[in-house]
């Protein structure tokens, strides 16, 4: 049995597979720039950020009705259960959608439904983070969260991501202020690629109770200390940050020495279908690649459980974390 933990960086677009991108195509009579799924795989070599969000977004063409948003998040699901998700955080990014037509509540619903039944069908819990494309203007976010008002009780909390750099999270503020007073829970990506002080302005621009990535923090041993001190959750995802070029290769992130900094640190796969591996996978290149015991991956995972979004289950996620601090890791023979 998998050591269990929660999920709380994941782009519910990025857990398209090829195969199912092309299942999709076919249904919807959408035509792809590959020829299969091995000529698309070959495409999955990035420079930055930009250059994986280009095809990213141009990949989303597929996904057109209720049930194909149900198929994704199904399929995310099983995958993640598979390797001890038992909570996990999806965001979603709307615009990527109505701005092709698709109907808001079409996506809202489409997850939702999946979330439902994953938790008859796998035992997950589920929760959707609304994220708002930082590349696009303030308005468009404003548009989207008023799109979203039938749909809140769905939806938990609202996010910020895509091309970060010239996107300073100060651009939302009055989003963001809009997303409180509506009883949302508030996430923003800052320090993927942007400078540390973006990370400061998520917090105190924006009010994030979570910083998604984080990473640049490390550049400012001042926002180090604070984030330490508050106890503000990073979450982190190291494939992505290799696949990205964020760093140069995964014995060189910082994780460990975050980690020895006080941080509270949890790694999620952000784009799992694109970055070589979901959420366990992720546990266990970092394992290997840090030399992480497993009292580290049992801090994580409990890490994981305490920056979720479970104050609505404080009983689930006071058992989750039971079964971490039980969690037998077993001997491994020798490699
Ligand atoms: N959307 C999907 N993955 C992302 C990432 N790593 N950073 C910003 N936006 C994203
Ligand atoms: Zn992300």
């Amino acid at each position: 049995m998998p050591l269990p933990k929660a999920e709380l960086h994941v782009h519910i677009e990025g857990t398209l597979e090829p195969e199912l991108a092309f299942a999709l195509a076919a249904r919807n009579g959408v035509e792809l720039p590959y020829r299969d799924t091995e000529e698309l795989r070959r495409a999955y070599l990035f420079q930055d950020l930009q250059s994986f969000l280009d095809l990213y977004y141009g990949l989303t063409a597929v996904l057109r009705t209720h049930d194909d948003f149900t198929e994704l998040a199904d399929a995310y699901l099983a995958r993640a259960t598979a390797q001890g998700v038992r909570h996990a955080e999806i965001f979603f990014d709307p615009q990527a959608h109505t701005a092709r037509g698709v109907p808001i509540g079409t996506v809202v619903e489409g997850l939702a439904r999946a979330l439902t039944a994953g938790e008859e069908r796998y035992g997950i819990s589920g929760r959707l983070i609304m994220c708002f494309l930082r590349d696009e203007s303030a308005e468009s976010a404003m548009h989207t969260l008023e799109a979203a008002k039938p749909y809140l009780h769905r939806i938990t909390a609202v996010g910020l991501d895509s091309a970060e750099v010239g996107h300073p999270p100060s651009k939302f503020r009055e989003v963001y202020a809009a997303a409180e007073a509506l009883g949302l829970r508030k996430v923003a990506h800052a320090g993927e690629e942007g400078p540390p002080s973006y990370i400061r302005e998520a917090l105190d621009v924006l009010g994030v109770e979570r910083i998604d990535h984080g990473l640049r923090c490390t550049e400012d041993r001042d926002l180090v200390e604070r984030l330490a001190r508050e106890r503000i959750p990073l979450t982190l995802c190291p494939l992505s940050n290799v696949r990205l070029r964020a760093i140069d290769m995964l014995e060189e992130h910082p994780l460990r020495d975050m980690m020895d900094a006080g941080l509270l640190c949890t790694v999620n796969s952000d784009d799992p279908a694109y970055f070589g591996g979901y959420v366990g996978d992720t546990f266990h290149a970092v394992r290997e690649a840090l030399g992480l015991d497993d009292e580290r991956l049992r801090e994580l995972a409990r890490n994981s459980f305490e920056a979720s979004f479970l104050e609505d289950d404080e009983e689930r996620r006071a058992r989750l974390i039971a079964e971490v601090e039980a969690y037998d890791f077993g001997v491994r023979p020798p490699e």
